[in-house]
């Protein structure tokens, strides 16, 4: 069984391979491949990946790395997409043109989020042709690359036979989070219902072993005006911008993520938002304490990059591995679980982006939206819900509205229908500012996006 990694050069690949061989009897895998077309970036990452395999964790697995597709994809049965087009340089590029225009700066949100999809589709559609190609027949590409709502959008619009799952790790992060807040050890113990688009959601339920647990959270976030865990802001020396202990979503512009957590149920109390509702509901004051020259993409890459590629020298040159420099955990576990569950049927429960089809019924029957399903070998089985809350419809709408105009302008090479979509984000104030940060975005991607006409 031969899983494949494209965007083998990432910074969350240690930390899937490390899931994937944790998972080895279940997943029953014995070849893992990693795919970048970026050469030298990859033979680093595959350094510390041949590591866990084979030192750290003994595993007969091998290892084959590689930047040609034929070898990457022939015979997979897994391909784990987490590519990232244009890499950290251009999610930079994405964040400041954006706040130099007065609108939020984000890898996947607003007008940062549209340049990355614009950049996104193409690639994606080329994984899914190569994937046809070479891997096995019932393979499944399971995908993280963001950003996932539009680059699900174009999957439907353009491969709509395609075997592949597009799938986030923020909910669960949020769980994780609850999980530490609320003392609860097992997080596997607590269960939640959820709706949205993704990066655009709500948590409407959380029990642990049945219990409704909503009230305490509620309780606890109100009390202590931020839904992250005490123990997460305590050791303030992991909390150093550059150091590479705790955990990074307390630390530099993530803290606000949390904080606005309480601001939104503050007003909003009934449901437990998805932490990305910040960028669209307050984006006028997520610009106001953004730093438009030091923006997210830098933070990464002087930590999360910096740590892994300096710790892969260091490893290098000594022999000593500190894991500490390499991310491991759920965003890993997530996806080789979610493997496991459509290999072995188990019909286990996951949250995962995928066609509407009545799932919402106040919803679009072709949006594609986030929301559990039972997993089976099949694919995603989609569980029926309550109508929406007109409020939360709204946004969703404007927000789906919006993506559906952007794959539909990136397909047709279309800059009208291209500037209709930023002109209707959230994030951003007028059609002017919109023409003005979309003009930015095209001379910033001219090597990446098609030709608009
Ligand atoms: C969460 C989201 C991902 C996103 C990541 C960014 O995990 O679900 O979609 O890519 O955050 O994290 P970063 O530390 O790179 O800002
Ligand atoms: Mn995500």
């Amino acid at each position: 069984m031969i899983i494949t990694l494209v965007g083998g050069g990432s910074t969350f690949t240690p930390g899937i391979v490390k899931s994937i061989a944790l998972r080895r009897e279940e997943l029953d895998v014995n070849e893992v491949r990693l795919f970048d077309i970026d050469k030298e970036r990859q033979d680093k990452v595959a350094v510390v990946v041949d590591w866990i395999l084979h030192q750290e964790l003994k595993c007969d697995i091998k290892l084959t790395v590689t930047n040609d597709p034929e070898t990457a994809y022939t015979d997979a049965s897994f391909i784990f997409a987490q590519m990232r087009v244009g890499k950290y340089a251009m999610r930079e590029q994405d964040e400041k043109i954006s706040l130099r225009h007065g609108c939020v700066g984000q890898e996947t949100c607003g007008c940062g989020g549209m340049a990355y999809g614009m950049r996104t589709i193409f690639p994606m559609m080329q994984v899914i042709d190569d994937a046809a190609k070479y891997a096995k027949p019932d393979h499944w590409i399971l995908n993280y690359s963001n950003p996932a709502s539009i680059v699900s959008e174009a999957c439907r619009r353009l491969r709509p036979k395609a075997r592949i799952i597009n799938i986030c790790d923020m909910p669960i992060a949020i769980i994780d989070v609850v999980a530490a807040a609320m003392g609860i050890e097992n997080k596997k113990e607590i269960v939640y219902d959820y709706y949205g688009l993704n990066h655009f959601g709500w948590f409407t339920a959380i029990e642990h072993n049945g219990r409704d647990i909503m009230p305490e959270l509620r309780a606890y976030i109100k009390e202590h005006e931020i839904l992250l865990p005490a123990a997460y802001l305590k050791d303030k020396a992991a909390l150093a911008p550059n150091s590479s202990k705790g955990n990074r979503h307390a630390k530099g512009s993530w803290y606000y993520v949390w904080k606005g957590v309480y601001e939104i149920m503050e007003n909003f109390p009934d449901t437990l938002p998805n932490t990305y509702l910040n960028y669209y509901l307050q984006q006028k004051e997520f610009v106001e304490h953004s730093d438009p020259t030091h923006t997210r993409a830098n933070e990464v890459m002087e930590t999360r990059e910096k740590n892994l590629f300096d710790g892969i020298d260091h490893y290098l040159a000594t022999g000593v591995v500190d894991e500490n420099v390499f991310y491991a955990g759920s965003h890993g576990d997530w996806i080789a679980d979610l493997a496991i569950a459509l290999k072995n049927d188990t019909k286990a429960r996951f949250l995962v982006i995928t066609e509407n089809r009545g799932a919402l019924p106040n919803m679009p029957y072709d949006a594609m939206v986030e929301v559990p399903a039972y997993i089976g070998k099949n694919g995603p089985e989609v569980i029926a819900q309550d109508p929406i809350p007109l409020f939360q419809q709204g946004l969703m709408m404007q927000q789906l509205t919006c993506e559906k105009l952007l794959v539909e302008g990136c397909i047709e090479g279309s800059y009208e229908k291209v500037l209709q979509a930023f002109t209707l984000n959230k994030t951003v104030p007028s059609m002017k500012v919109a023409k003005e940060v979309l003009d930015d975005m095209i001379e910033a991607n001219k090597a990446f996006w098609p030709e608009l006409k």
